[in-house]
């Protein structure tokens, strides 16, 4: 899948999952964020509702599951409690949020953090991506700039059903996860200027060379993971560019990005210190200029405890054995979590649980297993008082 956010694909995509929100009887609206949620009504519409969703945008070399199994999932909800004649006491949402991934537009979980209040509406409708497009144009031009307002109604609650993305449930031997919380996650762009100059003739010593500044930060960035001083430390340099691309001029330029994720705070501010003053003590060393830009940053977010015992209630009533289990990915619901009480459902994945790749695969019975505890997890909230 390459559907990045507000892309021709991601449209075409909305607009499908429109017209099958439609076709379930649902009533539809988007948000100034381009935001879709769709509604089916319960006998008390004063009451605050139950929301489900995830997201349809993809990473540019993504897999079919992640984001798009809990807003289809969700759906799937809605038709069954249709063909099943059940009334709600509450309405009941499903949704999908605007550029979860961030890999369009530099800033992940955007739609769902503009709702819940992290990141305002209009530094979100400002973010630009790489070819300066805005999200802003780019929700008009792919007619999803929607007038309902951003910061929703807040609601009773919140699950979103996900693919793992990892291999502990498949270890484990089980389909279901009921996710506990999920880790920090920090963003950074670093550019690093140094000098062109001659390959064969400028000495070694005398070198401002980016590329190779660059190079010594992702070694860095392993060998921190590797020396257990930053606890759970992940780190990942996943774009890298080298300015001029000449075989015989030494770089003037380097880009890079720098992924981390830690399940503890403290360890991720010491992980963030760390790497800051490496990059500090480097730039002096090899005479070069660096720039470091904040893409994303989140703590942990722990979830909350009572809709985490529910789920495992409805998994243990459908007799589906699970793990409790921290995500090691970002979610939409880390930042629903701010507004409402939300816990996560996770689906095993195969090839162990492999994700942001075209490989990435559930087995239908194990999506099917993760919606069944969505469904009737969602039920039991819904007809809540
Ligand atoms: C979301 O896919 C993430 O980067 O964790
Ligand atoms: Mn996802
Ligand atoms: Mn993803």
């Amino acid at each position: 899948m390459r559907r990045l956010a507000l892309t021709d694909a991601d449209a075409e995509a909305r607009h499908r999952c429109v017209q099958w929100m439609l076709g379930a009887g649902l009533e539809v609206r988007v948000d100034r964020i381009g935001n879709v949620y769709a509604t089916r009504p319960g006998r008390d519409r004063s009451l605050p509702c139950v929301l489900m969703g995830s997201h349809i945008d993809t990473v540019a070399t993504g897999g079919a599951f992640d984001g798009t199994l809990g807003v289809l999932g969700g759906i799937e909800v809605m038709r069954t409690l249709n063909d099943a004649g059940i009334q709600t006491l509450r309405d009941i949402e499903v949704g999908f949020f605007t550029e979860e991934e961030g890999v369009r537009f530099g800033t992940d979980m955007l739609g769902s953090a503009v709702t819940a209040g992290r990141i305002p509406l209009e530094v979100a409708r400002k973010l630009t991506d790489a070819d300066g497009k805005t999200v802003k144009d780019e929700l008009i031009r792919i007619g999803f700039d929607g007038d309902a307002c951003e910061r929703r109604p807040v609601p009773h609650a919140y699950i979103e059903c996900h693919i793992e993305q990892g291999p502990i449930l498949a270890s484990a031997g089980v389909d279901i996860g009921i996710v506990e919380g999920v880790q920090s996650i920090s963003w950074q762009r670093l550019t690093i200027h140094g000098e062109a100059a001659h390959a064969g003739t400028t000495p070694i010593t005398s070198r401002h060379d980016a590329g190779l500044a660059a190079a010594s930060v992702v070694v860095e960035a392993r060998r921190m993971c590797d020396s257990g001083d930053f606890g759970q430390l992940r780190a990942t340099v996943g774009n890298l560019g080298i300015g001029g691309g000449q075989t015989n001029v030494i770089p003037h330029l380097a880009t890079m990005t720098i992924d981390l994720r830690n399940p503890a705070d403290d360890q991720m501010t010491a992980a963030e210190q760390h790497l800051a003053s490496y990059v500090g003590e480097l730039a002096a060393r090899h005479g070069v200029r660096v720039a470091w830009e904040r893409m994303a940053k989140t703590a942990v977010v722990p979830f909350h405890p009572g809709i985490g015992d529910l789920l495992a209630a409805t998994a243990d009533d459908l007799g589906l054995p699970y793990v409790r289990i921290m995500s090691g990915a970002g979610h939409d619901a880390q930042e629903i979590a701010a507004i409402c009480p939300t816990a996560m459902v996770f689906v095993a994945g195969e090839h162990g649980g492999i994700s942001h790749t075209p490989r990435e695969h559930s087995a239908p019975g194990a999506c099917a297993n993760g919606t069944d505890v969505l469904a009737n997890a969602v039920l039991r909230l819904a007809d809540q008082p």
